[in-house]
């Protein structure tokens, strides 16, 4: 008997690629698990009005994590357009799959690991190491949007003085996002940081906002950080910085950071900065954590201009897999994986397109699967 129960959820395009290339390698490790395919993405909208259709939830409450592919997901005019016939005009409206994951089972952590690793010609610098942490289910994306913005939802913001100057455009000319946080969500993402810098003995912890400018919520992430900071964790360094001033010091001194907790968006910002300053979406992979159940992904898309092509790069999806393993107990196996991966970039000798070479999407995964087996 399979000792694990593993959602498998390839998705669109390139994601089917990434992976069958995953696969490779887990089996290389004797991985013991089941795969339980579960349907997502963009044909499920326009077929069934639901890219994460019920059975799928269903499916991953029958397992103990998931690994995900990726998906296509286009604005709404198109989603409109596309959707079937005989769904149209019955009330159905596109919403993102993974971020319905994310709040539906409460993958309260986005945590993506950005290391450069050696002889990576697409290191923007030797030595980088640093580990986003992102609030995944609060924030600006947490999907709590109008256009146009009710009558009583306007009411109730004239009640701050700033909010009144708009009603002269008209409410059907006003669209409006919001930016909800709570403590409780503030205070579980620093949390985590600080519980992985203890665990790994990382040097320090930066947590990232703009409490000037947003001084509600960016004051409510900081000081609760600094409450958690000085109770339970003050024998490790907490910086602060702001949104704006961190995209260029990452860019700058990308040493002096280690652990950078932020919110949804801004966290969303600074891990595609910190992907590309270890080589790009190749090599950018992601833990959505929560406290029972988490989904591990590659976090590019389902780029569809190679799809079928079996061309681009599954490091991201391995690395993926390789957080998963760590995730599950199976600490031996994610570290093989690792330094299996490492190894491959290191000899340089397998390299797909992003990495200046011609080797497809699974001979790097066959590559790295010998290497597990060395
Ligand atoms: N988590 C997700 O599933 C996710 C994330 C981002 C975008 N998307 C969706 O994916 C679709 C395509 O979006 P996009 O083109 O902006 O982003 P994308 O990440 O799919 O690809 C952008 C480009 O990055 C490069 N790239 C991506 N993955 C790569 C890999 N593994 N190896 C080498 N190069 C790689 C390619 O040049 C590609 O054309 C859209 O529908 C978008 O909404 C999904």
């Amino acid at each position: 008997m399979a000792k694990h129960d593993i959602a498998y959820l390839p998705g669109d395009g390139v994601g089917v690629e990434v992976l069958e290339a995953v696969r490779w390698c887990l089996d290389a490790l004797d991985f013991s698990a089941n795969y339980n395919e579960g349907d997502i993405g963009w044909k499920y909208w326009c077929t069934e009005g639901n890219a994460l259709p019920d059975r799928t939830l269903k499916l991953l409450k029958d397992t103990e994590c998931a690994l995900f592919g990726a998906i296509t997901s286009k604005p709404k005019q198109e989603a409109d357009a596309e959707l079937d016939l005989k769904l149209k005009g019955k009330g159905f409206s596109y919403f993102s799959p993974i971020v319905r994951l994310r709040q539906e089972l409460n993958l309260h952590t986005n945590m993506r690991p950005c290391k450069a690793y050696p002889g990576n010609l697409l290191n923007y610098k030797e030595g980088i190491n640093v580990v986003i942490f992102r609030e995944n289910t609060e924030g600006l994306y947490a999907g709590i949007e109008f256009h146009p913005v009710p009558g009583n939802v306007f009411d109730a913001l004239c009640t701050h003085p700033k909010a009144k100057k708009f009603e002269r455009f008209g409410l059907e000319n006003l669209a409006m996002s919001t930016r909800l946080m709570s403590r409780q969500g503030c205070a579980s993402i620093v949390r985590q940081a600080f519980l992985f810098a203890k665990k790994h003995s990382r040097k320090s912890v930066t947590i990232c906002d703009k409490p000037n400018v947003l001084r509600e919520t960016g004051g409510l992430m900081i000081r609760t950080a600094r409450e958690i900071h000085e109770k339970e964790f003050n024998d490790i360094p907490m910086f602060e910085t702001n949104i704006d001033a961190q995209c260029m010091w990452l860019v700058k001194n990308p040493f002096d950071y280690d652990c950078i907790v932020a919110e949804n968006m801004f966290g969303d910002i600074l891990s595609d900065l910190s992907a590309q300053l270890v080589g790009g979406l190749g090599f950018a992979s992601a833990g959505n954590i929560g406290d029972d159940y988490a989904v591990f992904e590659p976090t590019h898309g389902s780029a569809p201009k190679y799809t079928g092509m079996y061309k681009v790069n599954p490091i991201a999806a391995i690395l993926a897999a390789s957080l998963m393993l760590d995730w599950l107990g199976e600490t031996e196996m994610a570290d093989r994986l690792e330094k299996a991966v490492a190894a491959v970039i290191k000899e340089s000798k397998v390299r797909t397109y992003d990495m200046s070479g011609t080797n497809t999407t699974i001979e790097m995964a066959k590559a790295i699967a010998a290497k597990c087996k060395e």
